[in-house]
């Protein structure tokens, strides 16, 4: 039950819709999930950057930064990263009524807690980029060291060693990493803007 009570919820006169006819643009939110080292900050930082150049009003959203501040109080057990994705779902619901694009980077492990988020928004409001590398392939790059220390036993729970990731079952975009360049990745994201719309 909702610890708040005798609230009442305020209209404002501009709208989502005011906003987005400003900035001539919909808004909705990029939503990347993939393992660690899957490439998920990475093509979502050159994504940024090439929307930004379209024109698009834009903010990323990045698992490493929020945990810095927003989210320094959460860890990584199951509850945790259910709480740090509801707090991102939220946080991003009220970006994409400000009229903005917005590009979120977390592993975002359990498909549930990924669905919730879908249903905080408004249709064609959340599309789901799995970022997909195999852990093979994580492991191999393991830019922050994180996965020796996991296989060393010194960092317990970590995603795709000895905690759960979910691969999404219908997701708006795939890009496989394993496979494909950064700029490919990118590519292959800005066309399915294009086809669906929210770009011209
Ligand atoms: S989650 O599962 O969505 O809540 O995780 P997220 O907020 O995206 O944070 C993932 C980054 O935290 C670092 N890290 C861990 N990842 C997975 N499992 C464990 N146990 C863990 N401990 C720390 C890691 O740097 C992740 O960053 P990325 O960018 O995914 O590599």
């Amino acid at each position: 039950m909702s610890k708040s009570e005798n609230i009442v919820w305020h209209d404002s006169k501009v709208t989502k819709e005011h906003r987005q006819n400003l900035n001539n643009h919909k808004s909705a939110v990029i939503w990347f999930t993939g393992l660690s080292g899957s490439g998920k900050s990475t093509v979502s930082v050159e994504l940024e950057k090439e929307l930004h150049n379209l024109g698009v009003r834009t903010y990323r959203l990045d698992g490493d930064n929020v945990r810095h501040g927003l989210n320094k109080n959460l860890g990584f057990s199951p509850e945790d990263r259910t709480e740090n994705i509801r707090r991102i779902g939220e946080v991003s619901k009220l970006m994409v009524d400000a009229g903005l694009f917005t590009l979120t980077a977390f592993i975002s492990p359990y498909r549930e807690d990924r669905d919730n988020v879908r249903e905080l928004l408004d249709e064609g409001e959340f599309i789901e980029v799995y970022v997909k590398a195999s852990v093979e392939t994580c492991e191999s790059r393991d830019p922050k060291g994180l996965y020796k220390k996991a296989r060393a036993g010194e960092i317990k729970g970590f995603t795709g060693i000895d905690a759960p990731y979910e691969e999404p079952k219908n997701p708006e975009v795939t890009v496989n990493t394993d496979k494909l360049s950064i700029e490919e990745s990118v590519q292959t994201i800005i066309e399915y803007l294009k086809e669906k719309g929210y770009l011209e």
